[in-house]
């Protein structure tokens, strides 16, 4: 037997946002205000349900977006899982969704019995290329489901002329991009649902949560249903449709911990002046870095303001440094003291879940298993290397800069000019 005081002990997994660069950032992500918030609903036994706390967070929620309906939830995947409930997804349904996000945009899918369609980014971007998901709706297409990936913010109209020319609705993941506008108006509440995750690194956190919410009632109540255990009674649903399975609904159970929506409703206060600190930190690397041809802008669509800021990716361009390979300009840039990276999301076709396929529910089963039809014409094909180039490419020439949520006086311009020491030094590598 192996003795188990002598392993080395496992590293704690700990997820919560923190200053990227000491010294030139001096945010904090959770001061007093959260600790008292936790503290006094600690002491009034504010600790499950659909508390005061919890009510008015969603109350906030619902001016914010100017959507009828939010409900929180456990975290963001679970406001997913219920969006697509809500939306009727099922056994042989298919969901678009950008190949670039990260995995729990799409993971409740599966699980209900329906296949991904993977579609590629617009060129050198993060957002999902409208034309591409027209090209992929077929007659089975349930929903189509858009990502405001590290904030920067989709092409909504192109989007919702699909969805308007098709018939299929559209979720937002706006998980990392709280606080964004299209055209004036927030993300999450111009397609038919918004779901955003209140993990522990996002701009609005509750530690672990999610919020859902739509204008469409039948999808509110059966978000209910799908996760609102014990929640509903003569409180939440909307239509009489439902009204019948009162008060346990499904059974299943998605509701948020009070005391994170405690966290989270103290944050929401902070997201604007947050946004505006980011917003110009970043609008600042990004004038500082015109004149570098090697890193390049990402585009954001037409008309937005982006928010959040969840991360700050560049496209790095080979040519312009003779075919430097990415990682040598990584380790460059990094010499001079800018912690900057390749981006963690793999794509998801190169993920070997969706591009081996797996057999979900075991005995050779499910919508993504290579031996079932699961109620499609041919088993799951999976996914190989090309399938997607738009997207690798720019996928595999991404870097990360660092965000900065309260950067000193200069911080800007002393990375600017870092990143600029990085590059040149590169080019001679
Ligand atoms: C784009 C996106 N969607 C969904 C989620 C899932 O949110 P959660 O981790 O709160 O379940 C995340 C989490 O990071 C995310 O980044």
């Amino acid at each position: 037997m192996p003795d188990r005081n002598k392993e080395a002990k496992p590293q704690a997994f700990v997820q919560t946002a923190k200053s990227v660069m000491d010294g030139l950032d001096r945010w904090n992500q959770v001061g007093e205000d959260e600790a008292n918030a936790v503290r006094d609903m600690a002491l009034r036994n504010e600790l499950s349900g659909g508390t005061p706390v919890v009510r008015e967070f969603e109350e906030e929620w619902r001016r914010r977006t100017g959507l009828k309906y939010a409900i929180t939830t456990f975290n963001g995947t679970s406001s997913l899982y219920s969006a697509y409930f809500g939306l009727k997804v099922g056994p042989g349904d298919e969901v678009i969704c950008p190949t670039y996000t990260w995995i729990c945009t799409i993971s409740p899918v599966p699980l209900l019995g329906a296949r991904p369609v993977f579609a590629e980014c617009v060129p050198g971007g993060v957002t999902v290329d409208p034309d591409d998901v027209r090209r992929r709706i077929t007659s089975r297409t349930r929903a189509i489901v858009v990502v405001h990936l590290w904030g920067w913010v989709c092409d909504m109209d192109a989007i919702m002329d699909v969805s308007k020319d098709t018939g299929v609705p559209v979720i937002e993941d706006c998980s990392h991009s709280h606080g964004a506008f299209y055209k004036g108006r927030p993300v999450g509440s111009i397609g038919h649902v918004g779901c955003w995750s209140l993990q522990g690194s996002k701009p609005t956190s509750a530690g672990e949560g999610g919020v859902i919410a739509t204008n469409d009632p039948e999808v509110f109540d059966r978000a209910c249903l799908i996760g609102q255990v014990n929640r509903i009674k003569g409180m939440d649903l909307v239509t009489n449709h439902y009204q019948h399975l009162q008060p346990l609904g499904t059974g299943m159970k998605f509701r948020a911990h009070p005391l994170g929506i405690g966290v989270a409703a103290v944050q929401l206060k902070k997201l604007d002046a947050l946004n505006k600190r980011r917003a110009s930190f970043v609008e600042e690397v990004e004038a500082g870095l015109t004149g570098v041809p090697a890193l390049r802008p990402i585009p954001s669509a037409q008309g937005s303001q982006r928010g959040g800021y969840y991360g700050f990716p560049t496209l790095y361009k080979p040519a312009a440094l003779d075919g430097v390979p990415r990682q040598t300009v990584i380790e460059a840039i990094r010499s001079e003291g800018v912690p900057v990276n390749p981006g963690g999301y793999e794509l998801l076709h190169r993920l070997p879940y969706f591009r081996d396929g797996f057999d979900l529910f075991g005995h050779n089963r499910g919508p993504i298993c290579k031996e079932d039809k699961a109620g499609f014409d041919a088993p799951w094909a999976g996914f190989k290397e090309g399938d997607f180039p738009i997207s690798e490419i720019a996928h595999d020439n991404f870097i990360f800069l660092p965000v900065l949520s309260d950067p000193a006086p200069e911080a800007a311009s002393k990375i600017v000019a870092a990143i600029k020491r990085g590059v040149e030094k590169a080019a001679k590598m």
